[in-house]
């Protein structure tokens, strides 16, 4: 079916992606949905996502991007397709956005300035100090693991090295902070789960979240300002370019997209993973066999299939025409990740989990530009430690069947038993 969008005109696509109903299906049989898109209708337009935190505009709605080509092509494209104006497919509360997403929803020249400061903060010798500490760290995981016996893969394993990653960088020693600091970062991708919600509206979720996240930001840098020390708070409490220094509300900022954008990532490609790993026993004996000769290429397999962060968004800053359809400045351009990573026009046989698969152009990093994940080496480091461990000393290790979030942001695991089988 063709539906033609002329200037001016336009029609709510039949395959709706913004129903909750769209989201509480499994990621397969999502892809289902994102096949027909793809073939017919790569850049199709749909109703306000359901259950958003703002009252939706009148004839409102987003446009779809599903293609693999076209995600690269308006990542690349900042100067039409900007993120100022907000990241997610739903609109939440101005105050929320700026005090959450940090540069993530800016632009150039603010967006080149913060990314800048804060990439001094990341020193190759802060870097090459975390690195040291995740092998030692995803070893003591194991350890543990080993000890518990079968258990919840997500909170013995998933959950914990990305978690101790950040708050070890960032400096947060103590775990009551770090507890806050989980359960903030957690909430904040949460919004649609009603477990999670348990009676709260969203915006209150979202709040009673970013306090808790701000307040233990403020804390450490306050602390980190009296008294130096040798950790990532220090570094962007120093922090300069061009004479300037972060301001407590661009630290708390920061602080809040690493606590989200660091956590739940790895977590659920790791826990992804594990499951594909365990669905895919040829996969997991060809990883043994030569992991060292292997594990760099099978990452971005596991990014590919983990897929975790689904969508985000853009805005056009003027009238533009995509694939046909005709964009007017202000529209919201949504990028869905999981079915750029399927797209069969760049990956042979996408439905297939191929720890061989070269190259692997996925887009689960996002699709190059000037956002592109700031994370992703330390994200790689992390899946590599954590595997090298579990396919050396529990390589027998099973995932059961996960239990997913709601929500259409994160592609995320609350939970999944596993056996070690030893
Ligand atoms: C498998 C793990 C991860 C995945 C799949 C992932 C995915 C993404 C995606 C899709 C984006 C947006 C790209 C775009 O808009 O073009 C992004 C941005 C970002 N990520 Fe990651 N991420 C991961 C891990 C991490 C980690 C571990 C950190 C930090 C410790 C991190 C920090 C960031 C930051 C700071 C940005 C914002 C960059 C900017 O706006 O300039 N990410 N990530």
């Amino acid at each position: 079916m063709t539906l033609t969008t002329e200037p001016g005109e336009r029609q709510y696509d039949p395959v709706s992606l913004a129903p909750m109903a769209f989201w509480a299906k499994s990621p397969e049989e999502r892809e289902e949905d994102y096949a027909v898109l793809r073939a017919e209708r790569p850049i199709s337009w749909h109703p306000p996502a359901e259950g958003s935190m703002m009252p939706p505009q009148e004839g409102g709605g987003f446009w779809a991007v599903t293609r693999h080509e076209d995600i690269v092509a308006v990542s690349k494209d900042p100067d039409t397709f900007c993120s100022g104006e907000g990241i997610t497919m739903e609109d939440v509360p101005p105050d929320i956005l700026e005090a959450v997403s940090s540069f993530l929803a800016t632009d150039a020249p603010r967006h080149t300035k913060l990314r800048k400061l804060v990439s001094a903060a990341f020193t190759p010798k802060r870097v090459k100090k975390i690195e040291d500490q995740i092998r030692d760290q995803a070893r003591r995981l194991v350890d543990e693991l080993i000890e518990t016996g079968d258990c919840d893969f997500v909170a013995q394993i998933s959950r914990r090295l990305p978690q101790w990653t950040i708050f070890e960088m960032v400096g947060v020693e103590d775990q009551e902070s770090r507890d806050l600091a989980t359960e903030g970062a957690d909430g904040m991708v949460s919004w649609g789960d009603d477990e999670v919600l348990a009676g709260r509206e969203p915006t209150e979720l979202m709040t009673q979240s970013l306090m808790q996240l701000i307040n233990v930001a403020v804390d450490h840098a306050e602390a980190r300002r009296a008294e130096p020390r040798d950790d990532l708070m220090t570094n962007l409490v120093q922090a300069e370019v061009d004479g300037e220094q972060l301001t407590d509300e661009e630290i708390a900022a920061f602080f809040c997209l690493l606590s989200v954008a660091g956590n739940d990532t790895t977590r659920n490609t790791t826990s992804a993973t594990m499951r594909a790993l365990t669905l895919n026993p040829d996969q997991r004996t060809l990883l043994r066999e030569d992991f060292d000769g292997r594990i760099g290429v099978a990452i971005d397999e596991f990014v590919r299939w983990a897929t975790p962060v689904m969508t985000f968004r853009r805005t056009a800053t003027r009238d533009v025409e995509l694939r046909g359809s005709h964009i007017r400045q202000g529209d919201w351009v949504v990028l869905f990740y999981p079915s750029g990573n399927r797209d069969p026009e760049v990956f042979d046989d996408p439905m297939r989990f191929d720890v061989t698969r070269s190259p692997n152009p996925h887009v689960g990093f996002g699709g190059g530009g000037p956002h592109y994940c700031m994370g992703n080496q330390l994200a790689k480091t992390q899946l590599r430690a954590i595997f090298s461990e579990i396919l050396t000393r529990v390589p027998d290790l099973e995932a059961d069947e996960p239990v997913y979030l709601a929500g259409n942001f994160m592609q995320a695991i609350k939970s999944m038993p596993c056996r070690l089988n030893l």
